[in-house]
């Protein structure tokens, strides 16, 4: 009987993104506050006679199932440390939005890493997992943990925040992406080359989480790479604008973006504000979630 393992993961919100200056190696020392939000995608991986990747899923066309996508080298390298060839198939439904500053690319690495494991038999440890996860990418080692946690260097050392509130939001995305590097590097055009500021998270936006206090943190969020991503897509500025309009507490680009975070008070604000983003024609799609949650996990076999 051929095996077969299924593991969940979410999307995550950068609440905070300090963003400091370009380093010599080309990456960005970061201080940030990630979240991971109840938007999750799914990977199956079953025993094949090689490795394949198959999309399934609201987003499946916008993925690659070839060799360059991440989900491919995590699976090579748990292969690797397992001392086995990488043969699974393995299948992704993504319902996290693609190239959209939610880290699902990152979010299905993770993913495949506890997957083939568990498939193979591996029986890494935490600290393996996590090397690997260093290795695939800046928020890969989140996206196995989960949860609230302050993210340094190139946001991979974590450093976990406790919290028992829940903070509700509203995620608005847009149809064209935008590539992580080009934000990035429109960052650093803008600042200069004398930008040289290192970047650091206010303790108040530890505490308001700590405290589950929606009200301060939204006036608290911020991300540095925003003004990069509202020039290259201006119509993100309208759609902030539209949420503070429309109940949000606090309004911010996610991550690279180009999609939208708005930190709402309840549910019941947050099914207000999708309804009015929904129908603002400003907006592709309106998404409700909330976080924190756990990070990747092993789905039991119903
Ligand atoms: O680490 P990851 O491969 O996910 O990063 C994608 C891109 O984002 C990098 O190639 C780089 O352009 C940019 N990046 C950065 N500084 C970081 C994290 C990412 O410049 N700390």
């Amino acid at each position: 009987m051929s095996k077969s393992v299924t593991v969940r993961v979410p999307a995550k919100v950068n609440v905070y993104l300090g963003v400091g200056p370009r380093e010599f190696s080309g990456y960005h020392q970061l201080a940030t506050v990630f979240q991971a939000v109840n938007i999750y995608d799914e990977i199956t991986v079953e025993s094949a006679d090689e490795l394949s990747i198959v999309a399934a899923g609201q987003y499946a066309q916008s993925i690659p199932c070839d060799e360059s996508n991440l989900v491919w080298k995590a699976a090579k390298l748990v292969a690797a440390a397992c001392g086995i060839e990488a043969q699974a198939r393995i299948t992704i439904t993504k319902s996290i939005p693609v190239a959209a500053g939610m880290a699902g690319g990152s979010a299905d690495a993770a993913a495949a890493l506890l997957a083939c494991d568990a498939l193979w038999n591996g029986r890494l440890s935490r600290d393996q997992l996590d090397a690997m996860a260093q290795q695939l990418g800046s928020d890969v080692p989140f996206m196995l943990h989960g949860g609230c946690a302050l993210g340094t260097n190139r946001g991979e050392v974590l450093a976990p925040i406790m919290t028992r509130a829940v903070f509700h939001w509203v995620f608005a995305t847009f149809k064209d992406g935008l590539a992580t590097p080009a934000v990035y590097e429109r960052l650093d055009n803008l600042r200069g080359p004398e930008f040289s500021q290192p970047p650091q998270v206010p303790d108040e936006v530890l505490f308001a989480i700590t405290q589950g206090d929606s009200k301060a943190l939204g006036k608290l969020m911020k991300n540095d790479l925003q003004l990069a991503s509202v020039t290259m897509k201006p119509i993100l500025s309208n759609a902030l604008e539209f949420g503070l309009d429309n109940g949000a507490l606090g309004a911010i680009v996610s991550g690279s973006g180009p999609t939208c975070a708005y930190l709402v008070k309840d549910e019941k604000a947050a099914i207000d504000l999708a309804v009015a983003l929904s129908s603002s024609g400003l907006v592709d799609k309106a998404i409700r979630a909330h976080g924190p949650v756990h990070g990747a996990r092993i789905l039991p076999h119903i």
